[in-house]
């Protein structure tokens, strides 16, 4: 395993296989790595020639500094265990290596970026977009990975490859959870036992929904039962709970004449911002 932390390393490093047709998946992280991680990285393993993992927490995307912060970086344990798998490339640059200058040019993608987690986290999404394009340029992927569980980041970052021509593939990978139902994050480090006792109901207030609707309720009481349900649970506050259209990210009330329907929800849990969703797709 390959540990490299600037841009040209990591692109010169590269072009040997490219040049010669290999195919090489990109699994952009920012690091306090979890089984969902793993299994990104297990995807690129079996799909490409080589897989290189990229581990920053990047400041442009974090719109709250004690957030930025906080957010967990036990590398030398993250190092360990990419080595332990056997990945080729880990791609570990500072703030310096990716934003050598004050960044000025940002990706913008427009209204889709402004509801959920755009709304609550503005500037989010162009931070994400911005880096997101950094490292894809930088590694020149087949692929690229990303986990449903960030619904939105995903969508969005497809939509600006296909829109933008990037060459690359860009797949999402089932959200991986704990028995109890709770979505794994690293964020889910910050919490305690009981915390995460806590937590393993975001899922089953979304799970009440998709019950629902196979039985053939209305979303919009469905949506309305599972606030009522968190409601309920004092130390679960919610940020929003809101169903869309995957393929536009509009906000939808029913599910009439949807192949697919979303319900994403965020919320915090003794401090901790988390995020969840149910992604169905229909006949
Ligand atoms: O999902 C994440 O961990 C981050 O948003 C990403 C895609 C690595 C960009 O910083």
């Amino acid at each position: 395993m390959q540990i490299l932390s600037t841009p040209i390393e990591l692109s010169k490093s590269l072009k040997k296989y490219s040049s010669k047709g290999n195919s090489i998946g990109l699994v952009p992280t920012m690091g306090a790595l979890h089984q969902g991680h793993l299994e990104l990285i297990s995807k690129s393993k079996n799909e490409n020639d080589v897989t290189v993992v990229s581990i920053f927490v990047n400041p442009t995307q974090f719109n709250n500094s004690e957030d930025f912060n906080n957010y967990p970086r036990p590398l030398e344990e993250d190092l360990s265990e990419l080595n332990r798998l056997n990945v080729d490339y880990v791609f570990t640059p500072d703030d310096v290596a990716l934003y050598p200058k004050k960044q000025t040019v940002f990706i913008d993608f427009g209204t889709p970026a402004r509801v959920m987690e755009g709304e609550f986290r503005p500037g989010h999404f162009d931070g994400v977009g911005t880096v997101v394009s950094k490292l894809l340029h930088i590694v020149s992927p087949s692929r690229a990975y990303f986990g449903l569980k960030d619904l939105q980041q995903f969508l969005l970052i497809r939509r600006m490859c296909v829109e933008l021509n990037f060459p690359v593939g860009i797949i999402g990978v089932k959200t991986v959870r704990e028995r109890s139902g709770l979505a794994m994050s690293s964020r889910n480090q910050r919490l305690s036992e009981r915390g995460k006792e806590v937590a393993a109901n975001i899922y089953k207030g979304l799970k009440k929904i998709e019950e629902g609707i196979r039985s053939g309720n209305q979303l919009n009481y469905l949506l309305e039962t599972s606030r009522i349900f968190y409601s309920k649970i004092d130390e679960i506050e919610v940020e929003y709970l809101e169903a869309i259209d995957p393929s536009n990210l509009h906000s939808v009330t029913s599910c009439q004449n949807l192949k697919e329907l979303a319900v994403c929800f965020a919320g915090y849990v003794e401090g901790v911002r988390l995020i969840d969703n149910l992604y169905l797709q229909f006949k």
